[in-house]
């Protein structure tokens, strides 16, 4: 007997939740429906057939237990901007950085191509919470799919099951999600080992209905619906609504010698080393200071009854950038999938284990790439896809921090900027308070990685790393992030970070990884009072000797260098800020108007 047939009982009375269910199977036509209970057994089920179908490769056991590996169709490897979709009532309150259609067509457009969508499949039912279960601070989904790569990757990423039902009882709120890969099933017809239907690809957000629905792609945050389609862009407007944040934001606490702990965020655009820097391990010479991790993706930040910030991170699992990650680079994402895992797109070692461009210094002598075809290191192509990803949980990581589940969330000191900028941009400044702080944050740029599609390498603005993700106006956006600082009784230190500038001679200035633990060691003592600093037009900068140098040799000619502010340029940036910011001038804040005219004549 399938697993469907077994197993599809729901466990709830909640009438809402079962009349949508079944609306949605009267318009899919699955097989079957299946109600996840979020068990071992369960995925281990559903990893069984899809290891008979073809789907998936169990990884030898003895070399990463439990871990499973899936080759994505080669067209559906990444979050497609160009096909995301934010539909409220109005353009304007979509506004000019997403793409906007009118609710009413959108919806006919997808009842067109979810009618019969999921036939010979089976709908799998996921109740999730983003966030620990039952925390004030946490909001509940549930995603409809007809992918079990999905359910299983749901179930590393959220909290996911029976325990979400009993909180979602007979009648709280819950955001429905509904996903279909696009793929129906003909009688007798063989599947493929990932399903998808590129051309007509479409991750669409109702912000005001709070319902998400996507179809057509099973890749990360396209099809994990949890991630960044609820707990960015519908939560965003959620947050909006209700006074809080929610951040494209890593959360990390620092610990110093004495015993103080402070907690950071940080904003990176995609793949630009966000999950290094949540779990970064400082110098040895840096004696007692510990960094743990509470997120290395988003955070949810909401002022207590104090009126001090909190934060959250909604999510249960990393869904970490694979090539470039290595025991050297970060060995607590390596212990993190070591076990329980599950890979996509990476390569396959002859003994049954996953690798990964960086991952060793010598590749192995053969390998079975991401598209299934014989490698070798002088093949001339990459063994695995450049946003190949691993999926793995959370408590695997060995510095996991202590209130990860507290419901209540960690207190924020401090949050950081950061973009990826080879030629300006000094390693650290703080910004000279809150509203120059949200100006920062709104004209903080990126070049371009592989996390999304366009050309690699060229300098987009991407403000607070949310340009994707913010399910609203991004000018209204700025205006409520000034708000929420303004209404709170200790604000948090802002700061903008770049661990990526380059010499004349195309060198990176600074080692980066553990060592980035010595500016952040700077960042907490400043947001508690302490540390020395002096001014410059773009915020306060730390001395060379603010800096502690334990252990590294690094002289003060290569910290001028690597701190050098080149006036002109930043000027002539700061201009070309206009080009986006005239997007927004109808809506924009007139604080930030006055930030940026203040920043330009600090630089004359
Ligand atoms: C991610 C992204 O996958 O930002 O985290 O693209
Ligand atoms: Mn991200």
């Amino acid at each position: 007997m399938s697993l469907s047939m077994t197993m599809s009982q729901p466990k709830t009375e909640h009438a809402a939740l079962l009349k949508w269910v079944n609306k949605m199977a009267e318009m899919c036509q699955p097989d079957a429906i299946h109600w996840c209970d979020g068990s071992q057994e369960e995925a281990n089920k559903l990893f069984d057939q899809m290891v008979d179908k073809g789907m998936a490769i169990r990884l030898n056991p003895e070399k990463r237990p439990n871990s499973y590996l899936f080759r994505s169709d080669p067209r559906d490897v990444a979050r497609v901007e160009s096909r995301t979709f934010i539909c409220s009532n109005s353009k304007d309150d979509a506004g000019p950085t997403n793409n906007w259609e009118n609710p009413r067509i959108m919806r006919r457009r997808m009842k067109e191509l979810f009618k019969g969508s999921m036939r010979g499949r089976t709908m799998y039912v996921i109740p999730f919470s983003m966030g620990p279960i039952g925390s004030p601070i946490s909001q509940i989904g549930v995603q409809v799919t007809d992918s079990p790569y999905v359910v299983v990757n749901m179930r590393i990423m959220a909290r996911m099951g029976a325990e979400v039902l009993k909180v979602l009882g007979k009648d709280k709120f819950f955001v429905p999600c509904l996903h279909s890969v696009g793929c129906p099933l003909e009688p007798g017809q063989k599947d493929v080992h990932w399903p998808c239907d590129p051309e007509n690809t479409h991750i669409v957000h109702f912000p005001e209905e709070r319902t998400i629905v996507s179809y057509g792609s099973g890749y990360g945050g396209n099809a994990l619906l949890g991630k960044k389609c609820f707990a960015l862009r519908i939560a965003s407007t959620m947050a909006r609504d209700e006074g809080w944040l929610a951040e494209h934001m890593l959360i990390l606490g620092v610990e110093s010698p004495e015993g103080k702990k402070s907690y950071v965020t940080a904003a990176f655009p995609s793949a630009c080393g966000k999950t290094n820097f949540a779990m970064l391990i400082p110098p040895k010479e840096m004696k007692g200071w510990k960094v743990t991790t509470v997120g290395d993706d988003i955070a949810w930040l909401k002022p207590n009854k104090k009126g001090i910030l909190h934060a959250i991170n909604p999510e249960a699992g990393f869904f970490g950038v694979a090539p470039g990650t290595s025991y050297e680079t970060n060995p607590n994402a390596m212990e993190s999938c070591r076990k329980d895992s599950i890979f996509t797109n990476v390569a396959l070692t002859d003994d049954g284990d996953v690798w990964w461009e960086g991952m060793t210094e010598k590749p192995p002598k053969h390998l079975i790439d991401w598209k299934g075809q014989d490698w070798t290191p002088d093949c001339g192509r990459p063994s695995s896809h450049p946003n190949s990803r691993f999926t793995a949980p959370i408590q695997n990581c060995p510095c996991v921090d202590a209130d990860f589940e507290n419901p209540d969330g960690v207190p924020i000191k401090a949050m950081i900027y950061g973009g990826r900028r080879m030629t300006d941009m000094p390693l650290v400044f703080q910004a000279f308070n809150w509203t120059s702080g949200v100006y920062v944050g709104a004209t903080l740029s990126s070049e371009r990685t592989a996390a999304a599609e366009g050309t690699v390498g060229e300098l987009r603005c991407d403000p607070m790393a949310m340009l994707p993700f913010c399910g609203y106006n991004m000018a209204d956006y700025f205006r409520h992030y000034i708000k929420v600082g303004h209404s709170l009784s200790e604000i948090p230190r802002v700061f903008h970070v770049n661990w990526f500038r380059k010499s004349k001679e195309g060198k990176f200035l600074w080692p980066g990884f553990g060592q980035n633990m010595r500016v952040l060691r700077w960042i907490v003592e400043r947001s508690n009072g302490l540390g020395r600093s002096q001014e410059s037009p773009l915020g306060w900068i730390p001395h060379y000797d603010d800096i502690d140098w334990t252990g590294l040799k690094f002289s003060k000619k290569q910290w001028e260098e690597l701190m050098a502010i080149d006036r002109e340029r930043i000027k002539q940036q700061t201009i070309s800020h206009e080009n986006f910011l005239i997007k927004l001038y109808d809506r924009i804040p007139k604080e930030l108007i006055f930030e940026r005219e203040l920043l330009l004549c600090r630089l004359l």
